[in-house]
């Protein structure tokens, strides 16, 4: 199969075109014939070779943990999909990845696509989408009653975690940079902090939940904005438990781990209407060092979507 390979950490000129075999395929597994795939930052942490301690590649290594086509073969333990059936996946990590033209996936990371959404848009979703419905709905139990504090609202992640909390009920509350301030409010924030002229910690207050998509001083700053008993949930840094006691809120750290009907679940409210899929960037996979580019510089618009198959990608 083509896909985009490194067969070293490096910047993105590390990337080139390779004809490889997919991965070996075990009973529960599913092949997808993959349409379109998106850009998350841990893509290019792991280009980088930042998670390697962690999350070390086997060379030659094909990164890219989102998926959108139709599945083309399945193992014989297999029970939830058949040839043919347009899917989505967040495949597992540890695995070869999407930029590519197949990838081999456990079936339970996988999920019917949303019959209303291009391929494109669906390969938007599963790791940011799933990442904000864990954190939101699953640590934070958001509610109709909550004022949820989303920050960096309109990337990746946060632009769906804003239309999550907003499907929930929610008021929302989201720092942006001042260029997508109108963005974010379409995707449903009350109030949009400009991070870069205005201090969230002097604006927020009474917040019953922090979602902190940013780390750093941000984090370190949400404290201050929460109610008693409040909650913090991180997915860039890990959160001091003394911190978060001395404050009487709770404090979590996550990372994803991808599930097939969480997935399902949230694509039902793209079915709905609730949330729709937030793509500021296309590129064809042969592009993927530009790709990478743009999402290390760390102010996309919303996700970056990877053209795998041109013919197929924008169909539904
Ligand atoms: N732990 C996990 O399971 C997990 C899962 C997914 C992602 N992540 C991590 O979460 C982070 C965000 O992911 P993503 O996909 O959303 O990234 P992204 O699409 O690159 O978006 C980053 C966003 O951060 C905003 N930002 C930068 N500095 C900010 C600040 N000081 N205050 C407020 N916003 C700020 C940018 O806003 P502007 O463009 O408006 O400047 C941009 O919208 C990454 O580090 C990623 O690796 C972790």
């Amino acid at each position: 199969m083509h896909a985009m390979v490194i067969d070293k950490y490096g910047e993105p000129e590390v990337f080139y075109a390779a004809e490889l075999e997919p991965d070996a395929m075990g009973p529960e597994d599913l092949v997808i014939r993959i349409y379109a795939t998106s850009v998350n930052p841990v893509d290019w942490k792991v280009r980088q070779g930042k998670l390697a301690p962690r999350l070390p590649s086997r060379f030659p290594a094909i990164l890219g943990w989102d998926a959108a086509g139709i599945v083309v073969e399945v193992g014989s333990g297999v029970t939830q999909f058949n040839v043919g059936d347009p899917v989505f996946s967040r495949p597992a990590i540890h695995r070869p990845g999407t930029y590519a033209e197949l990838t081999v996936v456990d079936q339970s990371l996988v999920a019917r696509k949303p019959v209303n959404l291009t391929y494109l848009e669906a390969a938007s979703i599963p790791l940011a989408g799933l990442t904000a419905w864990e954190t939101l709905v699953e640590i934070g139990k958001i509610g109709a009653h909550h004022r949820v504090l989303v920050h960096g609202g309109g990337g990746g992640v946060g632009s769906y975690a804003v239309q999550l909390a907003r499907a929930y009920g929610a008021e929302v509350i989201a720092t942006a940079s001042a260029a997508r301030r109108d963005d974010v409010r379409k995707l449903g924030a009350t109030q949009v902090i400009d991070y870069q002229r205005e201090s969230f910690a002097d604006m927020v207050h009474n917040v019953d939940l922090v979602f902190d998509t940013v780390g750093g001083s941000v984090q370190d700053q949400s404290y201050t904005v929460l109610k008693p008993g409040g909650t913090l949930v991180s997915i860039a840094k890990p959160p001091d438990p003394e911190v978060a006691k001395a404050h009487e809120v709770s404090a979590h750290w996550f990372f994803l781990e991808p599930d097939g009907k969480k997935l399902e679940a949230l694509g039902r409210l793209f079915e709905q209407g609730k949330m729709r899929p937030a793509i500021g960037h296309v590129f064809p996979l042969g592009e993927i060092g530009a790709a990478h580019r743009l999402s290390q510089e760390g102010h996309p618009q919303g996700k970056i979507g990877i053209v795998v198959d041109a013919d197929h990608a924008m169909t539904y």
